[in-house]
């Protein structure tokens, strides 16, 4: 039977960490409600503590949500998590995200703490956001550097303390897949208790895996894949939700499916991108502008033919109307007489002959020809030596 991979969305907290990213109340409410929409399972509102801002959007999204979990970030400080939890009244359905790191770079550099000291408050923080809500996630933030002996036994406390989620961010994307896969598969072997919890993958790009990291995580038992639009977030960014969804939907159908309305997905990182002022640059899988674009003639005359020679997912799925075909100087003739179709002229083998040369002249005189200089060249060298 086909499990289901729940969809955590973090555009609007970890995805807002991007330097010069921040977004006004309104400008995140407009974005929760397209990702509620579009069937988000859970909804990373922000991080309550950190600003009177960012409360007022956890707690006007809580408002606004009508079927995902919304969730609010805490340290595993007492006053965090009473703030989110204060943030969080209003939604139907809740959720504190406390944690503290776990690494021993964390526990001595940031805490100058010792293991047992910070397992005893990862389990408190669990317990007291447990007092406020009954849907509490535990993340062992640098999971991905943490001994997993030690990660075992804090993930089990937490469990034990009434955690419903356990997140394993490798904050620093440092893992490979094959090791993210095993710390996941350590997990489900060694841990009591975890298999009545989710499990959560939550990775970083900064070696470009946290797409590759967050399937394994799934292909070794995580249920839950914290992602932003984009792969938006600190530095690198985070998991990209569009990829994730897809590579779900695409290469892993029949064993996991997600709820995520594929369609809304290229309008839904149009709108991050303008709402964040981040650019998408024009190759990023799914929803780039070049992602169903062909431009040399070998792979043109391929998709004219048939769209699956050069494509594996139709572009309507992710809500892109159609495939282009670019006209340039790599193009080939079948290009120019399908482009000259859609403009109103079928044209014969003999006429693509005449045409072919001055389209190249055009071609290598600019980057691409379009609609404009085609219908020019018809126009000067067909029809002209028709008349
Ligand atoms: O990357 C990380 O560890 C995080 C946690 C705060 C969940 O974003
Ligand atoms: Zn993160």
């Amino acid at each position: 039977m086909s499990k289901k991979v729940h969809i955590f969305d973090t555009t609007l907290r970890d995805g807002e960490q991007v330097p010069g990213c921040k977004l006004v109340t309104k400008e995140k409410l407009i974005i929760a409600e397209q990702l509620d929409l579009m069937g988000v399972d859970v909804l990373e509102a922000g991080f309550p503590i950190s600003s009177p801002g960012d409360f007022k959007s956890v707690e006007e999204i809580s408002k606004l949500v009508k079927n995902a979990t919304v969730c609010g970030l805490s340290r595993a400080v007492k006053k965090d998590i009473k703030c989110a939890a204060e943030a969080l009244t209003y939604a139907k359905r809740p959720r504190i995200h406390t944690g503290i790191g776990t690494s021993d770079s964390h526990i001595r550099a940031k805490f100058n703490s010792t293991r047992e000291k910070i397992l005893e408050r990862a389990v408190a923080a669990v317990k007291y956001a447990k007092s406020f809500v009954e849907d509490v996630e535990f993340y062992a933030e640098d999971a991905g550097r943490t001994d997993n002996e030690y990660l075992a036994r804090i993930v089990e406390a937490a469990i034990k303390a009434g955690a419903t989620v356990v997140n394993i961010p490798d904050t620093t994307g440092y893992c490979l897949p094959h090791e993210y896969g095993a710390k996941i598969q350590y997990l489900v072997e060694h841990v009591k208790g975890i298999h009545k919890v989710h499990i959560s993958a939550h990775c970083h790009n900064d070696l470009g895996l946290a797409t590759a990291n967050s399937i394994a995580a799934v292909e070794h038992g995580a249920t839950q894949v914290e992602c932003t639009l984009n792969g938006i977030g600190e530095r690198a960014g985070n998991t990209s939700l569009e990829e994730v969804v897809m590579i779900i939907n695409h290469r892993k159908k029949g064993e996991f499916y997600t709820d995520i309305k594929t369609p809304m997905l290229k309008g839904m990182s149009e709108l991050v991108s303008t709402k964040m002022g981040v650019v998408v640059q024009a190759n990023k899988a799914i929803v780039g502008d070049n992602a169903f674009a062909h431009s040399s003639g070998i792979h043109q005359d391929g998709v004219i033919k048939s769209r699956e020679t050069y494509e594996i997912i139709n572009p309507k799925d992710v809500g892109v109307d159609f495939s282009s075909i670019v006209l340039t100087a790599r193009s080939g003739r079948s290009a120019i007489a399908y482009r000259a179709k859609h403009l109103g002229h079928n044209l014969s083998k003999v006429q693509l002959d005449l045409i072919y040369p001055h389209f190249l002249s055009v071609a290598d005189s600019k980057k691409e020809v379009n609609n404009e200089d085609l219908l020019k060249i018809i126009k000067t060298v067909v029809l002209a030596k028709a008349a």
